[in-house]
């Protein structure tokens, strides 16, 4: 079976194609980050004209790479939810369309599902063996900053997640105070290579640190108002800081920001007895949090999946790729089917049809 995933809930316009869930045929990304620097984040409204004039090219240039008619498509998967409600109508509507005009099936795909399944893409040998289950993801992007447990039942839960700011959204955040370029979360990582991650002791929130015990019901929870606060008042009180020690600066909220995420999920994976820890979301790619997350595993004797950075950032391919788990019909409790892109993330996923393949049949 082969799926068009088309993506466009934030700033990239996407299209991939993928047979049978794991087989990437082509996955073409059209980037606008140029467009909305400028502003120091995301426009919505630009977002969603910079992907009404990207949408036609992407998906033709998808098809042309793959070599695969649009008459030979079996399915359509669109991003319908979380996301930019403007950037998201683009990606829908264009996907209804061509759908309907192909009359074949369309489904709307869970966008934090999406960026789970980007570590499983390539390894469906991982879903195929089911006491690679209970896993925990760490899911980290601009938009989520979340810890799922995925039992093999697949009765996915989410531990926790931030109170406040997403990780890529901190870190984007915190860049634009130190007078860097967007998005943060790239030149951050860059930079903290040339400087000292112990040169700045910016907090930890939410571990428990400095004497008193976290409350139980946040161990999982993430916050990162208090470490970007942190940054503005010592950039604010210490101006002659920057440029001078920009690069001792990122490191330390970096080293800060990465710190916690490993804490927390190194965490739910005792809490939980996980047998495996998958990183996924485009602050994924940060070399750091790769760093300390593997190691964190390696003494924990946990499998780390860390899912590969082209898969990490908003793509396409995770979106077609997953679609094919719910297409092929084993899952009659399929969230796909709920088309709504106003819907919030729910505390409970409900059943994740990639979880574990095996039992699926
Ligand atoms: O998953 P994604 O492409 O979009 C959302 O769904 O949000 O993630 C984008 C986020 C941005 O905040 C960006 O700064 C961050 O991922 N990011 C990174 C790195 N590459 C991208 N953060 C830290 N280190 C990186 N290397
Ligand atoms: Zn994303």
């Amino acid at each position: 079976m082969i799926v068009l995933g088309i993506e466009s809930s934030c700033d990239e316009t996407a299209a991939a194609l993928v047979r049978d869930g794991h087989e990437v045929l082509s996955s073409v990304i059209s980037s606008q980050i140029s467009k909305h620097a400028q502003f120091g984040g995301v426009v919505p409204e630009l977002a969603a004209r910079e992907h009404l004039k990207n949408i036609t090219p992407v998906v033709t240039t998808a098809l042309a790479e793959a070599g695969v008619a649009k008459e030979n498509l079996d399915a359509i998967a669109v991003t319908s939810r979380p996301g930019l409600v403007p950037a998201l109508l683009v990606g829908n509507a264009y996907a209804k369309g061509l759908a309907a005009s192909l009359g074949i099936p369309i489904v709307g795909m869970n966008h934090f599902l999406g960026h789970i399944y980007g570590a499983f893409i390539e390894h469906r040998e991982i879903l195929e063996d089911s006491s690679n289950f209970p896993l925990v993801a760490l899911v980290v992007s601009g938009g989520h900053t979340a810890i799922v447990l995925i039992p093999a039942d697949g009765k996915a839960v989410i531990l926790g997640s931030t109170l406040d700011d997403a990780a890529g959204e901190a870190l984007d955040k915190a860049a634009k105070l130190m007078g860097l370029p967007y998005p943060g979360g790239p030149v951050i990582d860059k930079l903290s290579k040339e400087g000292n991650p112990a040169a700045f002791n910016f907090p930890r929130s939410l571990t428990g640190r400095a004497g008193k015990a976290v409350n139980p019901e946040h161990r999982f929870d993430f916050s990162f108002s208090g470490v970007k606060t942190s940054l503005l008042y010592t950039v604010t009180q210490h101006p002659e800081l920057l440029p001078a020690r920009v690069a001792d600066l990122a490191a330390s909220f970096q080293e800060a920001v990465m710190d916690v995420l490993t804490m927390k999920a190194m965490d739910a994976v005792r809490h939980s007895g996980a047998k495996l820890l998958c990183l996924c979301g485009g602050v994924a790619c940060n070399s750091c949090l790769r760093t300390k997350v593997e190691e964190a595993c390696r003494k924990r004797r946990v499998a780390f999946l860390p899912a590969p950075p082209k898969y990490c950032t908003d793509n396409a391919a995770m979106i077609g790729g997953l679609a094919w788990h719910y297409l092929r019909g084993t899952d009659p409790h399929a969230e796909a089917a709920t088309f709504g892109i106003n819907a919030r993330l729910e505390p409970t996923l409900g059943l994740l049809p990639f979880a574990p393949l095996a039992s699926r049949g």
